[in-house]
């Protein structure tokens, strides 16, 4: 095994910070849409906690802006135009997650710093990153004060679609919380990319023992 410095001090940072937020806004963004249903804290202490809180995710998300900005890591982010490439990269790996990783095949995907993402994880990682985490951001912030932002909530169709639009969201980020730890655990040991997440380094294996993994002695 190779260890590769893959997750930057500045990401790290970002990373847990945002998951520990996330899980803020989460439980007081339950209290406030399903009021009645729960009863966890007063409505105006979630309201309040929860506005705090998101500016707090905003300002975070500039560390992760920020730091791929100017990093030429950015490359992990950038997207695939070969689409015959991206197609068959994508099928190999999705084939590897519901097939081949129950046989003991070796992961398609090796790590280096610059394509620390399989093709999944990557469009996964964009999608969030860049349209549905800043859509979030947008809304949540129209909601935040909607008589101030009265002209872009009009525009948008009205508080209810401006609403919907971050429920959904919200939701989509419930389920996020469940399938991401556990797409996490599937590296080479359950814990091997959380750890990676915590120090900045994967461990990735050597060329030839991935040969030798693929094919058994018989
Ligand atoms: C307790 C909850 C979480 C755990 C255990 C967790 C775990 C991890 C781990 C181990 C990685 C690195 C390896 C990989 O991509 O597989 C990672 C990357 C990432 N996670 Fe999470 N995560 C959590 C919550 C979140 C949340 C709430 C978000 C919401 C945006 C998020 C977004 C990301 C992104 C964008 C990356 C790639 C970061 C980069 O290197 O640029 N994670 N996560």
């Amino acid at each position: 095994m190779n260890r590769v410095y893959v997750h930057p001090l500045p990401v790290r940072i970002w990373h847990w910070a945002n998951a520990a937020f996330f899980i803020v806004l989460i439980v007081t963004g339950v209290q406030i849409r399903y009021l009645g249903l729960f009863d966890l804290m007063s409505f105006r202490t979630a309201v309040t906690v929860h506005n705090w809180v998101a500016f707090a995710l905003m300002a975070n998300f500039g560390i992760w802006l920020g730091f791929y900005l100017f990093s030429e890591k950015n490359k992990a982010y950038h997207p695939e135009f070969n689409i015959v490439k991206l197609a068959r990269e994508s099928f190999e790996q999705a084939r590897y997650y519901g097939y081949g990783i129950f046989r003991g095949d070796p992961n398609p995907h090796r790590i280096d710093p610059y394509h620390k993402f399989n093709p999944l994880q990557r469009m996964l990682y964009q999608i969030l990153m860049l349209l549905l985490l800043p859509l979030q951001f947008f809304t949540g912030l129209l909601l935040w004060d909607v008589k101030r932002f009265s002209n872009v909530v009009e525009l948008m169709g009205g508080v209810r679609v401006v609403d919907t639009l971050h429920v959904l969201i919200f939701i989509f980020f419930v389920f996020y919380m469940f399938f991401h730890p556990y797409l996490t655990t599937l590296g080479h040991t359950p814990t091997a990319h959380i750890r990676a997440m915590v120090t900045g380094y994967e461990d990735v294996e050597d060329e030839h023992e991935q040969h030798a993994q693929a094919q058994p002695i018989k």
